[in-house]
């Protein structure tokens, strides 16, 4: 199977300035390159809603990335506007990503319910907004990368059946 290809945008503003190491983003990429991925991009940027879209839309406009995980900015502080930026520029709605991510983190946390995440399309790109601390980042990751190859193959067009014998899992 050909490997998907993966973007890591972390949204931080101390991150972006420098004044804090990133550990999630770095997480994030051992992650996917353990899952088969190719990890062409990982990029920090500021707690910016207009930026940060514009830089969405053209990652995927540009096709660039068949999956963009977003970090951070997800949550409720006054700049926490990652998941408004990443539907400012969706076409389509993905709302079993972030129903799973969160169902799997209450096992861990209630403050899962804190994490305000969205994943969407955008042309031939799905972009999946992860909360921004290292370990919320991974347990949400961990829970839906299973089911991502798939969705990823049909939205790349070189899968088509989801049928499953029954009984299988
Ligand atoms: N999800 C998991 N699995 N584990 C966690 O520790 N932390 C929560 C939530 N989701 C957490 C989690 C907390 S405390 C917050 S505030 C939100 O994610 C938002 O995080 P963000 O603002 O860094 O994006």
């Amino acid at each position: 199977m050909r490997s998907f290809r993966a973007a890591i945008v972390t949204v931080s503003d101390t991150g972006f300035a420098g004044e804090r190491v990133d550990e999630s983003g770095p997480l994030i990429r051992d992650m996917l390159i353990q899952g088969g991925y190719e990890v062409v991009l990982y990029r920090i940027l500021p707690d910016e809603r207009t930026e940060l879209a514009a830089y969405l839309r053209d990652l995927c406009d540009r096709h660039e990335a068949d999956l963009v995980l977003t970090t951070g900015g997800t949550g409720f502080s006054p700049r926490d506007y990652t998941p408004e930026a990443t539907l400012d520029i969706a076409e389509r709605l993905v709302p079993g990503i972030p129903e799973l991510m969160r169902a799997y983190s209450l096992q861990k946390t209630d403050r899962a319910i804190l994490s305000r995440s969205v994943a969407v399309i955008r042309k031939q790109t799905l972009i999946v907004n992860l909360p921004g601390s290292p370990r919320a980042a991974q347990e949400n990751l961990e829970s839906i990368l299973p089911a991502l190859e798939h969705g990823l193959a049909i939205l790349g067009g070189t899968a088509h059946n989801c049928a499953r014998p029954l009984g299988s899992v």
